[in-house]
């Protein structure tokens, strides 16, 4: 794994969108996996920003959400669906008809969990997953315990992922309990998977993904076994690493071809 630690969550998030942009530069037609939550919105900014100023051109890329909740449809304000059209997509040049996100209404979710696997085969494949990390180190919306070789499913959260996610629920009731998420073995298929991670909340998914042993209790460990996961972590997320100055060193050794920034 490749771990890089900034001091602000501002500076992991300008970092990420340096690498999503980079990517969209070198492979126009390139396919993104995206993700939702609170963590990639200023990177989703600075995209914008990219992208209002000329310097990003989206209108060959491709898009896949990792997520989105069941039984909540596209208008919906807590819908990933409407978060993405609110955040990024009304603001890019991302053709319509190349944006994907799991459709939590479909009358068959079973049908359409296996229909959303083979688009993302059909598009070529997704060279770049971005992905938040949950307190208890889910990643899409898969959960402690589950497969770490499974494939886009209707998933059940965990009580956990609900009390992190209340508030933006005006009442438990309105909380939906189940999602439809790329599974883990879907994830790993990415050509490269960056992680963000920021705040003090996330310090200890963090710690068991990076240096924990690979177990589905925390599901992004699974990524010990990709072979290119990068994490970008802020100095708070990153508290409980034991191996910061090893990290801080491999990144200074870089060669210039494998630096970022
Ligand atoms: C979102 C997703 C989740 C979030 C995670 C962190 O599409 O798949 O895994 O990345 O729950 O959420 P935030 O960023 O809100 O802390």
């Amino acid at each position: 794994m490749e771990v890089i630690i900034r001091d602000s969550a501002e500076e992991v998030s300008v970092l990420g969108a340096k690498i999503v942009a980079r990517l969209v530069r070198r492979k126009p037609r390139c396919v993104l996996g995206l993700a939702t939550g609170r963590t990639p919105l200023r990177l989703y900014l600075e995209l914008i920003r990219l992208y209002a100023a000329g310097e990003l051109d989206f209108s060959g890329v491709e898009t896949f959400n990792l997520d989105e909740y069941v039984g909540l449809p596209p208008g919906h304000p807590q819908s990933y669906h409407f978060y993405m059209r609110e955040n990024f997509f009304r603001h890019v040049n991302i053709p319509a008809r190349l944006t994907h996100i799991p459709d939590g209404c479909s009358a068959d979710l079973r049908r359409h969990c296996l229909d959303y696997e083979t688009a993302i085969k059909e598009a070529g494949g997704i060279d770049l997953q971005l992905l938040g990390i949950g307190s208890n180190g889910h990643i899409g919306f898969n959960e402690p315990t589950g497969s770490l070789n499974s494939r886009t499913w209707i998933k059940i959260l965990s009580e956990k992922t609900l009390k992190d996610n209340a508030a933006l629920f005006p009442t438990p009731e309105e909380q939906p309990r189940h999602v439809i998420s790329m599974g883990i073995g879907t994830i790993l298929e990415a050509g490269h998977c960056v992680v963000l991670a920021c705040g003090a909340q996330k310090s200890s998914a963090v710690k068991a993904m990076i240096e924990g042993p690979v177990s589905s209790m925390c599901p992004a460990s699974a990524l010990q076994l990709h072979p290119r996961a990068t994490v970008i972590a802020d100095s708070a997320a990153a508290a409980r690493l034991d191996h910061s100055e090893h990290y801080r060193w491999i990144e200074q050794h870089k060669l210039d071809w494998q630096k970022y920034e």
